[in-house]
């Protein structure tokens, strides 16, 4: 049983999605352990205590450095001792350490078809600003490996997503979300559960079989 702790920054829809894949059975092999959130006041934590997942809130605010938060931070996430750390709209920078010490087990959504619309700066409403000032008539989302890089890491999933003539920000954040990031995001949670992810010279490989894409 993959054992995961999902970080969380605000309204935890991703999050949602996860656990109602859990609980109606299309992640197998997974359960959440424990909800971390930066913000005292997302309310992803409470999300978390509605289904009794252990929700824990720890901010860099909390501290003097950014080294003593880094610091405190890894030692809370393992102290949890979790197999795979997932990023749902989680908006802090994670210490490096951690990504080194968890290579390949942490994966993050994000709400474009990188590499279009990622890196520094271009997180949650931005991104979808950013689409539709360019004018793309599809974007979409992406599950990947977090590695040292901005969205730079081993893409696992990605799904493409229509913009409509009259989109705003909004309504394509919304769509973008149903569409894809709450059916991808559960399901590289799946495969990775059931093992049937591999990385090998930065890309990812997928078995086929029963949750293989089609
Ligand atoms: C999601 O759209 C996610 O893709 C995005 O933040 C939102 C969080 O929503 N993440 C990023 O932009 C990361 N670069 P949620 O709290 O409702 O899941």
């Amino acid at each position: 049983m993959l054992k995961l702790a999902v970080l969380v920054s605000g309204g935890g829809t991703n999050l949602q999605a996860i656990i109602d894949a859990i609980d109606s059975g299309s992640i197998t092999n997974a359960g959440i352990s424990v909800v971390i959130s930066n913000n005292p006041n997302a309310y992803a934590l409470e999300r978390a205590k509605k289904h009794g997942i252990t929700a824990l809130c720890i901010s860099p605010k909390q501290f003097e450095s950014r080294e003593a938060f880094n610091q405190a931070f890894l030692e809370q996430l393992n102290a949890c001792q979790v197999d795979l750390v997932v990023l749902a709209g989680f908006l802090v920078v994670l210490p490096e350490q951690m990504i080194k010490e968890y290579r390949n087990r942490i994966i993050n959504i994000h709400p474009s078809l990188i590499p279009s619309f990622c890196g520094k700066g271009f997180y949650g409403l931005k991104v979808h600003e950013a689409a539709l000032a360019r004018g793309v008539k599809l974007t979409g989302a992406t599950v990947h490996f977090v590695d040292e890089g901005t969205d730079t890491g081993p893409i696992i999933l990605q799904k493409a997503v229509e913009v409509a003539p009259d989109d705003t920000p909004e309504t394509l954040q919304r769509r973008v979300m149903e569409q894809a990031e709450w059916v991808i995001m559960p399901k590289a949670i799946d495969l990775i559960a059931n093992g049937k992810v591999s990385v090998t010279d930065g890309r990812v490989r997928i078995e086929e079989g029963r949750n293989s894409e089609s």
